[in-house]
């Protein structure tokens, strides 16, 4: 069963399953039920639905095994091959944006599969310097390893990071959940410590945490890139701002200080009212648009990313690609669950 989050042994009952829940969710009627019945506080319900899903062993096995669930996450997601992204990276590029790859995967655990996410990782930078696209890469330290042991990922993505300076390119060091915030900052600054990798390495902060605006205060004292979002994870209120509200705040907060270090960072937002308030405080201040970007997702807002190159803005777009393709996928609906209403109707239409 779907929603309960348990797994039936047999697929074809599971596809059933899934088609049934999605034919649901497609229902105008649904949501305006589930709005009626629970007011303002169903956004918060659903978000913890999907993130709940995003970690179910038996709906990933099968999601990721079905041509059902390859089908919805192309929205989303680039395709299933490099060549897939690489295609998709050209293109985006042709529309005046840069790009960032995401190779998806995450918490492997043996070292060999560590160093095989890697290998991916360098076959994207060769064609990234062959082929001359605008693009860098995206890494969770998760699937280098950092899980096994904090050494292994440091040393695969230190050989990352000089390949990609060799090349002129970056590699971003993905922030996942809060438990793993103090390793991932340390692995950073002992890359950014080295010669050879220092301009190629940058961080992912989350707004949604108390401790940014310390991480934040520490970084720009170093010179190191930061990446501003508000944070996809599920995380308690003892380390992060249960309430929306509090979350947008302090991300304002933060990207005016990472505009006023006058070191070139990455703002990561699809929400309109955040990306109106940084451009306003850019221009009061007399900081150009060619001193920062904005970031977003694959398939998400393109109409912004759009309007936002028009008026003369950086834009890097996040592209993932890759068969792990379901806890990304996961995430993107807890972040806006009408996001299965829009999938399902294209997909019934399709
Ligand atoms: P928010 O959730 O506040 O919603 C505001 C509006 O944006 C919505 O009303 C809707 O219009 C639009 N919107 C937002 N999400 C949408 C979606 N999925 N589909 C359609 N519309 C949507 N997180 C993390 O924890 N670690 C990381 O390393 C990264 N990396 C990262 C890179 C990039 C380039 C981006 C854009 C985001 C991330 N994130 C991330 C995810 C981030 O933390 C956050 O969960 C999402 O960006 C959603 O927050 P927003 O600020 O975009 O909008």
């Amino acid at each position: 069963m779907l929603c309960g989050g348990r797994s039936v042994a047999n697929p074809a009952k599971q596809q059933r399953h899934l088609a049934v829940h999605c034919a649901k969710m497609t229902s105008p009627a649904f949501w305006v039920e589930v709005r009626a019945l629970a007011g303002r506080s169903v956004m918060p319900l659903l978000r913890s639905f999907f993130i709940g899903l995003s970690r179910n062993r038996g709906m990933r096995r099968f999601s990721e095994n079905s041509t059902l669930g390859a089908r919805l996450s192309s929205r989303f997601v680039a395709g299933m091959e490099i060549e897939d992204a690489l295609r998709v990276a050209a293109s985006v590029n042709r529309q005046g944006i840069s790009v960032t790859l995401d190779s998806l995967g995450e918490s492997v655990t043996t070292d060999a599969e560590a160093h095989r996410a890697a290998e991916i990782y360098h076959r994207l930078l060769d064609e990234i310097a062959a082929r001359k696209l605008d693009a860098h890469i995206s890494v969770k330290l998760t699937q280098m390893g950092l899980e096994i042991a904090p050494e292994l990922a440091y040393t695969v993505v230190e050989s990352l990071a000089r390949h990609a300076a060799a090349i002129g390119s970056f590699v971003r060091i993905d922030m996942e959940d809060s438990s793993l915030t103090g390793a991932t900052l340390e692995i950073v600054r002992r890359l950014h410590a080295q010669a050879e990798s220092q301009s190629a390495v940058g961080i992912v902060i989350q707004a949604y945490l108390y401790r940014s605006q310390d991480d934040i205060e520490q970084l720009m004292g170093e010179g190191i890139r930061v990446r501003l979002c508000k944070g996809a994870y599920k995380e308690p209120a003892s380390v992060a701002f249960p309430r929306k509200a509090d979350v947008d705040a302090n991300y304002l907060r933060l990207s005016y200080r990472l505009l006023e270090s006058g070191i070139f960072h990455g703002l990561a937002t699809h929400d309109e009212k955040m990306i109106a308030a940084i451009r306003e405080y850019a221009r009061q201040h007399g900081i150009a648009p060619s001193r920062y970007e904005f970031q977003m997702l694959y398939g998400v807002r393109r109409d912004l990313q759009r309007d936002l190159v028009r008026a003369g803005y950086n834009v890097r777009v996040y592209v993932p690609f890759g068969r792990e393709w379901y806890p990304y996928f996961m995430r993107r609906l807890a972040e806006r669950p009408a996001n299965v209403l829009f999938l399902a109707r294209n997909f019934f239409r399709s």
